[in-house]
């Protein structure tokens, strides 16, 4: 996802620093997140982009705690700018690269992890960068408390198929699989901005759930 520069940002987002943004300090909370959020139940979404999913999530259930992980600082603004809109206490956002997780998590301290959309990184070169390429599912193992589920979206058929392929090879169980998430049984509450906007142009939205075990 790329925005034109806003140079208000730096100042805006410095405003809501702590109550709803960490910037380059989330380490600070590592292990205290259920407590921090006043829940027994964390949830992480890597890459929220501008938060639509992870605060109308932290809106639906207030009985869960969630964080949304973004690496770009002005687009983090706008998720945090969010639940400070609707004063949610239960969401936090961290401005942060998704390879630092284990800076700002306990072993085990993750309940859920969601992937929504995530950059497909198309040229084969690049595959070590997905999200969902082996190294970053050793992460998520490390840090998801043990049988934690990850959830996968994306439009992007060929980034879909990769993923498959290594949720198998690393030895997780998809418990749930879709390649029509929006004509299937599945239950989908909030939609991202990329899967609003690529849904209505007619891509189909493919859906997983795995257990790490
Ligand atoms: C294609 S957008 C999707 C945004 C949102 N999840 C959605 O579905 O509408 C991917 C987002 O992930 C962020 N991102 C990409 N790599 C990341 C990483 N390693 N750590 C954290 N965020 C990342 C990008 O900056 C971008 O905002």
């Amino acid at each position: 996802m790329r925005l034109r520069h806003k140079p208000w940002i730096k100042a805006a987002i410095e405003e809501l620093k702590d109550d709803y943004v960490y910037l380059g300090d989330a380490a600070k909370n590592k292990g205290q997140w259920h407590q921090l959020l006043g829940k027994e139940t964390l949830a992480v979404e890597i890459g929220c982009g501008k938060g639509n999913f992870i605060v109308g999530m932290a809106q639906l259930h207030p009985e869960q705690g969630f964080v949304g992980v973004e690496t770009q600082e002005e687009i983090a603004y706008y998720p945090a700018h969010k639940a400070q809109e609707q004063e949610l206490k239960n969401v936090k956002i961290i401005a942060g690269d998704a390879t630092d997780l284990e800076e700002w998590f306990e072993p085990g301290e993750i309940d859920m992890l969601y992937l929504n959309f995530s950059d497909p990184w198309p040229k084969a070169r690049h595959y070590k960068r997905r999200l969902t390429y082996r190294d970053f599912l050793h992460k998520y193992k490390q840090l998801l408390k043990p049988g934690g589920h990850l959830r996968f979206k994306t439009d992007n058929r060929p980034l879909f198929d990769f993923s498959l392929v290594e949720f198998q090879e690393f030895g997780l169980e998809i418990i749930a699989l879709s390649y029509d998430l929006h004509h299937s049984d599945y239950d989908n509450p909030v939609q991202t901005e990329y899967e609003a906007k690529f849904s209505a142009l007619g891509n189909k939205i493919n859906f997983c759930e795995a257990v790490f075990k």
